[in-house]
């Protein structure tokens, strides 16, 4: 067993997993693990890579600062190698990120700089051109500039390419991985055209992204929107070779949750939302098959920073990409309904203290108060600031003692319409039956209600 004297040299020699429990038609199908990497993604490769490149042309001095613009796992790569050869890493990011995410980089001791996701290319608060600017402004310092950076591409054509060829005995005919710099096509294809022209290189592209339909018919598209993280563009990045994708195929959001949820079930592996992408256009390249053909998916990231969304039910529900039995009632509404999954709710005689844990462990702000299974009052953060503010032995008193009584009891059969005057009075609509909780309805499930039901 292999010691290591430094993480830096954990990079890459990641794992390849046949997946034997998903139907790949005739063909057999390999994860490439570089989840496993240490950072925890793909990107770990070429941050290595690009700092490199820049101590050794001179740019980069000792204690110099490394300045990016990423969505999230580069700069992760990048905070790993800084932290680990002592530069500054300034982070630019979009705000639709994860939290988990601008965590992770904050603990690596990443500056991070945020910025709008609303704005496109050219525009001065746009995340490329903003690094840009604070680099130039910024002395001793480089701008990395992944999707210009000839590093990039050579981090895959002189690392994972080569790992590939070696694990698969020089023997497959197909390699499916998406786009965000374009630098592991780039690296992987010209790699694999030079050893075997025969190898495929298949893109597997968000919907919305621009470079499915500039691949299959050579179309420009306006850009659209996905939630999936690190792949998809609306442009085609100077490092990105886009003419060594032979085919591409376009992967919905909820196809690609569904399958990365689908993935831990079966093959054990927790995956980020771009694996359930690859995967996705993976097996359909596979299923088309008419002989065995050996591919490669890129299993480029881990699911741990998605737990609090793919992997999440109800975010999974209020995002409509789980589809319950519709009931053509109120409890349409109820995200978490007390059937289903038992919601969060507190007895009336536990002390305040627990109610309290409660809350910030589910990360809510009220609790249903339960009394043989009907709601008997609501406590919510005020409730119980307005109990301890000056007596915070009441703590240990009992939640009825705080908890408010005035209650919106409603029965599943009324309209949504009647929604609207309790939300006024800034309440939460309980929703029972013959005396039996369902669930609770807020403003956010209204909206996310209203929102499913557009076309
Ligand atoms: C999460 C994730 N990041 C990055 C990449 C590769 O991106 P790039 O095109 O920047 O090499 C992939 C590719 O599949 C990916 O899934």
């Amino acid at each position: 067993m292999q010691v290591y004297d430094n993480v830096l040299a954990m990079i890459g020699n990641t794992p390849l997993l046949e997946f034997r429990r998903l139907d790949a038609g005739p063909c057999r199908l390999f994860g490439k693990l570089e989840l496993q990497n240490p950072g925890g993604s793909v990107k770990d490769r070429i941050a290595l890579f690009m700092v490199e490149a820049a101590e050794k042309d001179g740019r980069l001095k000792p204690g110099g600062t490394l300045v990016e613009a990423t969505a999230g796992n580069t700069g992760l790569g990048l905070a790993l190698v800084a932290g680990q050869k002592g530069y500054h890493l300034k982070i630019v990011m979009p705000d639709k990120m994860s939290q988990e995410k601008v965590q992770h980089l904050k603990a690596l001791g990443a500056e991070i700089i945020m910025t709008r996701s609303d704005v496109g290319k050219g525009h001065p608060e746009y995340y490329h051109d903003l690094a840009e600017r604070i680099a130039s402004e910024t002395p001793g310092s480089v701008y990395i500039s992944q999707f210009t950076n000839p590093a990039n591409a050579r981090a895959h054509y002189e690392t994972t390419a080569p790992e590939i060829w070696e694990q698969m005995g020089g023997e497959l005919d197909a390699v499916v991985v998406g786009v965000g710099s374009g630098g592991t096509l780039s690296g992987i294809g010209r790699f694999m055209k030079e050893k075997d022209p025969r190898v495929e290189m298949i893109l597997a592209d968000p919907e919305g992204s621009i470079l499915a339909p500039l691949v299959n018919e050579g179309r420009h598209v306006e850009p659209g929107s996905w939630l999936v993280e690190g792949i998809g563009e609306d442009f085609v990045p100077p490092v990105c070779d886009i003419e060594l994708a032979s085919k591409a195929y376009p992967v919905s959001d909820r196809d690609a949750f569904l399958m990365a949820r689908e993935l831990l079930r079966t093959e054990g592996i927790l995956a980020g939302s771009s694996t359930g992408v690859l995967l996705t256009a993976a097996l359909r390249y596979c299923r088309e098959q008419s002989e065995e053909k050996r591919v490669v998916v890129l299993v480029a990231d881990s699911g741990n920073k998605y737990l609090s969304k793919m992997y999440n039910d109800y975010w999974m529900a209020d995002q409509g990409f789980v589809r319950r039995e519709a009931t053509g009632d109120l409890r349409d509404l109820i995200t978490r309904r007390h059937t289903e999954h038992a919601t969060v709710t507190v007895g009336p005689d536990e002390p305040l203290t627990t109610a309290y844990k409660r809350m910030r462990l589910h990360d809510i702000s009220q609790l249903p108060v339960l009394e043989d299974g009907a709601v008997v009052g609501i406590l919510d953060e005020s409730d119980l600031l307005l109990a301890v503010y000056g007596h915070e032995e009441s703590f240990a008193g009992p939640v009825r003692g705080a908890m408010t009584r005035r209650l919106e009891i409603m029965s599943p059969g009324e309209p949504v319409e009647a929604l609207m005057p309790v939300f006024r009075k800034d309440h939460v609509a309980i929703v029972q039956e013959q005396g039996a909780f369902l669930g609770l309805i807020t403003r956010v499930d209204l909206l996310n209600y209203l929102r499913r039901k557009l076309p």
